[in-house]
C-alpha cells in the first residue's frame, strides 16, 4: 500500500499525434532521474499553475512548439508510487500545434506507431498509458 505521508507530485504529459498516427516520445537525458527511459513529454506543474497552462509551457520549453487549450483532448491519469513521492500524471492528447518539434532538453526524440510503443523502455508511470493509447488511436 502507498505510504500516505508521501508527497504527491503533479506532472502533466502529452501524447502528440502526427497525421500518420504516430506518437512522440522523448528519451530522458543523462543526469536526470530515470535517464535513458522514454517518456511522454511534459513536466511538473508549478504551485498555483493550472495543469493545462503547465503543459503548454512545458511543450514550448522542451520541444519549441505551441499548443492551445482547445487542442488538448481529454486525458487518462497515470499514478505511481515512487520511493520518495507519489506521482499523479494526466496524459493529454494533442494533434495540432504550431512550430517545429525540436529536441531541446531530451537525449532523443522518436515518432512511434502505437503498436510499437511497448518496444521502448518507459518510466513505470508512463508504461501503463501505452495500452490506453493503442486502443484509442
Ligand atoms: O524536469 P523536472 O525534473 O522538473 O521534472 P521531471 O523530471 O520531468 O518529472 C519529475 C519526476 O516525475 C521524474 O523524476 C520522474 O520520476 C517522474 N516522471 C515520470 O515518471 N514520467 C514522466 N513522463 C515524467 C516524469
Amino acid at each position: 500500500m502507498t505510504d500516505p505521508a508521501l508527497p504527491t507530485v503533479l506532472v502533466v504529459a502529452c501524447a502528440l499525434v502526427d497525421i500518420d498516427g504516430r506518437v512522440l516520445i522523448a528519451q530522458r537525458p543523462q543526469g536526470k532521474a530515470l535517464a535513458g527511459l522514454w517518456e511522454f513529454p511534459g513536466g511538473k506543474v508549478e504551485p498555483g499553475e493550472r495543469p493545462e497552462a503547465a503543459l503548454i509551457r512545458e511543450l514550448d520549453e522542451e520541444l519549441g512548439i505551441q499548443v492551445t487549450e482547445a487542442c488538448l483532448a481529454p486525458f487518462v491519469f497515470a499514478s505511481h508510487a515512487y520511493d520518495s513521492f507519489h506521482l499523479l500524471m494526466p496524459l493529454y492528447l494533442c494533434r495540432r500545434w504550431s512550430g517545429v518539434v525540436t529536441q531541446r532538453e531530451h537525449a532523443a526524440l522518436a515518432w512511434v506507431k502505437p503498436s510499437k510503443l511497448a518496444d521502448y523502455p518507459m518510466p513505470p508511470a508512463d508504461a501503463p498509458l501505452v495500452a490506453w493509447l493503442r486502443d484509442l488511436l
